[in-house]
């Protein structure tokens, strides 16, 4: 028998390397000098964002630490959410020019990823833009993070996403050389986010959820229950956590479930789906948006377009989960029922709801399925649950209307 065979019926062979330290906790970020010392770093380049973490003192706190442990630096701020490619550029210039031997990513999923890019250009002869049209990343400058949003995953993933100016076009890398040597999470500064982005973080996490349970694999009963674990504490603890900026406890859960949601520990051995991120790169790529506020429009349209392909597995996510009594005669209710309780709970964390409510056109679904199948290095199609090609691409995008 194929492997390929095989691995439709049982758990899939598989190695899984997360070699990142997590230093989980209040105050922790003090640390970071040190860590980057523990680490390997000597000259590093702190990379941070619009303004958040100058404004709390966090960069201030990040100085000092490098300063106290002798470590000397340089910064580049100006990360934008949606990362873009010039600012990835320039990194690379600066990294050369400085000698920098470590990058310090100081807050959420866009200033890692744009980090993670600088740290493998830096050390490749050739186009940083090569790694997201293809080419695996098999070297890069270390990288160090400290979380400000729980979100991304970005602190304990191998994968990075950037947006190539030209043609606007939001692609993905991975490789083990991306896994950060170490990442600082410290609930407590999640604590001064704006509830919006609490829940687009919420949105988010829940999503790198559903992207592995939605599986083709059989008997993966280990993992479905580790997903279903983090997905009912997300269900908990997200809703505190949007109510109530101030509370570390959910915000600490928060935390934990969002880097298990997605440094690949719920996803070994089991095929994977990344319809919803795929559909929803190209909305956050054309208008701006928040990469979870573009999930929630997108995941309850490409579950109900996908219902049919695994009706049961819809059905198993609605009763363990959602806490939808089963309908043994008509388990596509069950399942539609649990699609809709997963909308019901965006929209009660102030999540939109369709296209108008995200800012996006109708009259552009022609350009973003086009862009989604065959944009750039695409092929056709998209989807690892169910294979979609541009008329099925278009279908959803409408089901968002
Ligand atoms: O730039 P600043 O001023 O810091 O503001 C940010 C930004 O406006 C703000 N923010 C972050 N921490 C804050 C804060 N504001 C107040 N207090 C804090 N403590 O929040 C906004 C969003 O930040 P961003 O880093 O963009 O959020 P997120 O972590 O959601 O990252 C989104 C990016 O990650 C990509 C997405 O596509 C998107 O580009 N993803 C990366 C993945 C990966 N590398 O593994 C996987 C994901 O599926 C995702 O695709
Ligand atoms: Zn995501």
């Amino acid at each position: 028998m194929e492997a390929g065979d095989f691995s439709l019926f049982y758990m899939d062979n598989f190695t899984f390397y997360s070699p990142t330290y997590f230093v989980f906790g209040k105050d922790e970020e003090i640390n970071a000098g040190h860590y980057v010392k523990r680490f390997g770093g000597s000259k590093v380049l702190i990379h941070f964002g619009g303004g958040s973490a100058q404004k709390s003192g966090l960069l201030d706190k990040i100085r000092s630490s490098l300063k106290n442990e002798g470590i000397r630096f340089v910064e580049l701020g100006g990360v934008k959410p949606n990362p873009r490619d010039g600012l990835v550029y320039e990194g690379i210039n600066l990294c050369r020019k400085e000698n920098i031997d470590f990058i310090l990513a100081v807050g959420g999923g866009s200033v890692i990823d744009s980090a993670k890019a600088i740290a493998a250009g830096a050390v490749y002869d050739g186009d940083f833009w090569d790694y997201y049209e293809g080419k695996t990343v098999d070297k890069a400058l270390p990288i160090g993070t400290v979380l400000t949003i729980s979100a991304a995953g970005s602190e304990g993933s191998g994968d990075s996403v950037i947006t190539k100016e030209k043609g606007m076009f939001k692609r993905a890398t991975t490789g083990e050389a991306l896994r950060p040597k170490f990442s600082i999470l410290d609930p407590a500064l999640t604590q001064t986010l704006p509830a919006y982005q609490t829940a687009c973080g919420i949105t988010d996490i829940l999503a790198h959820l559903y992207e592995r349970y939605l599986t083709n694999t059989k008997d993966v009963e280990v993992t479905d229950r580790m997903i279903e674990a983090l997905m009912l504490t997300m269900i908990k603890e997200g809703p505190i956590a949007v109510a109530d900026s101030n509370d570390y406890q959910s915000r600490a859960n928060i935390m934990w479930a969002g880097m298990m949601a997605h440094n690949n520990s719920c996803g070994v051995g089991r095929s994977q789906d990344w319809t919803s991120h795929n559909i929803e790169h190209e909305l956050s790529a054309l208008y701006d948006c928040a990469h979870g506020a573009g999930l929630a429009v997108v995941m309850p349209a490409v579950f109900t377009y996908n219902l049919k392909h695994d009706v049961m597995r819809f059905a198993k996510v609605a009763v363990r989960v959602w806490g939808v009594e089963m309908d043994f005669e008509h388990p596509e209710v069950t399942a539609l029922e649990g699609i809709n309780t997963l909308r019901r709970f965006l929209k009660s964390i102030g999540m939109p709801g369709n296209f108008a409510e995200l800012g996006a056109k109708e009259e552009d679904i022609d350009e973003l399925a086009h862009k989604c199948c065959y944009g750039d290095v695409n092929t056709g199609t998209t989807g690892g649950f169910v294979t979609l090609n541009e008329d099925d691409v278009k279908a959803i995008y409408r089901l968002m209307l």
